[in-house]
């Protein structure tokens, strides 16, 4: 197994139910966060830790994702003839040149699992990085790169987890774990989307993992789980009971894009730091509270 990783999974496949009618017929990947893609955050992610290539799990009505990290001939030649050399490095600089964007359809929904294991073909026998574009994490360092860190030193999986509402327990990943020494905490148990009552603890998986390809293994073993899914966090579950996985209780704030209300607090935190709306949102935020909570 190499020691460093170069590979990042994204499943993007899903429906994006929550948000339909936005996302009838374009993906829930690309719903813009200010000017930004949510995908293209967490490629930005991936490409902070020093990942190379993205391997995309699409479905169908997935295709704007291809067009957005592809080359836009129409749009740069038309920014160019007009003289926007600003707008054009910005669209030209969407992805690093040493990155390559791999694309893999997932015919059919069967879960978060399935998704995974799609990418085998292409990850092989090295570790990898998944990164669920709806959750969003502001980070620093990134928290892909924090993981990647952690999994320099103790070459093992490790899971991005936060603590969590004990009652929102069904939407998560949620863990049980043993400290092992200062700061490393190793994970004992994980169970999909538990009722509160048997939460093994309120720590959940958060969108963030880094596997070892073993999991692979585990993945074409695992019968359907909660929903009737194939879930990740199954073949977690066989993974622990021979290999050491870490917890990575990460620096940042996480908001969960695939809820209305995360997204609308994504945009105002990112709203608030963009160096061009950024210092006159803030302001219009002020007298926005100012007269409504009057
Ligand atoms: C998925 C995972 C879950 C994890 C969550 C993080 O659930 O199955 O373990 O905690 O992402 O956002 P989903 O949100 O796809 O239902």
């Amino acid at each position: 197994m190499k020691a460093k990783l170069t590979k990042a999974v994204f499943p993007v496949a899903g429906m994006g139910s929550r948000f339909l009618p936005a996302t009838k017929a374009s993906p829930k990947e690309m719903m813009p966060v200010v000017d930004k893609p949510l995908i293209q955050y967490a490629v930005e992610e991936a490409v902070s830790a020093g990942i190379t290539d993205m391997i995309f799990i699409t479905g169908r009505n997935k295709r704007a994702i291809e067009d957005h990290f592809d080359k836009a001939y129409e749009v740069e030649s038309e920014l160019a003839a007009r003289g926007k050399t600003e707008l054009l490095e910005l669209v030209q600089s969407i992805i690093p040149r040493e990155v390559n964007c791999i694309y893999i359809r997932q015919a059919e929904p069967l879960g978060l699992g399935h998704a995974v294991l799609c990418a085998k073909p292409v990850v092989d026998d090295e570790p990898f990085a998944v990164i669920l574009a709806d959750d969003l994490i502001d980070g620093e360092p990134p928290v892909v790169r924090q993981m990647t860190t952690m999994f320099e030193q103790h070459g093992c999986s490790v899971l991005g987890v936060e603590e969590i509402p004990r009652e929102q327990s069904r939407q998560y990943g949620i863990v049980s774990f043993e400290p092992e020494k200062e700061g490393v905490e190793r994970i004992s148990a994980i169970v999909e989307k538990p009722e509160p009552e048997v939460a093994p603890s309120n720590l959940a998986v958060v969108g963030r993992y880094v596997l070892t390809p073993r999991i692979f293994y585990h993945l074409e073993r695992v019968t359907p789980g909660a929903g009737g899914e194939i879930q990740l966090t199954d073949a977690i579950a066989t993974l622990l009971t021979e290999e050491r996985v870490l917890a990575c209780r990460f620096q940042g704030t996480r908001y969960d894009c695939g809820s209305k209300l995360g997204y609308l607090q994504a945009m105002v935190a990112f709203g608030r730091k963009h160096p061009e709306v950024g210092p006159s949102f803030e302001a219009y935020l002020r007298e926005f509270c100012a007269v409504a909570w009057r």
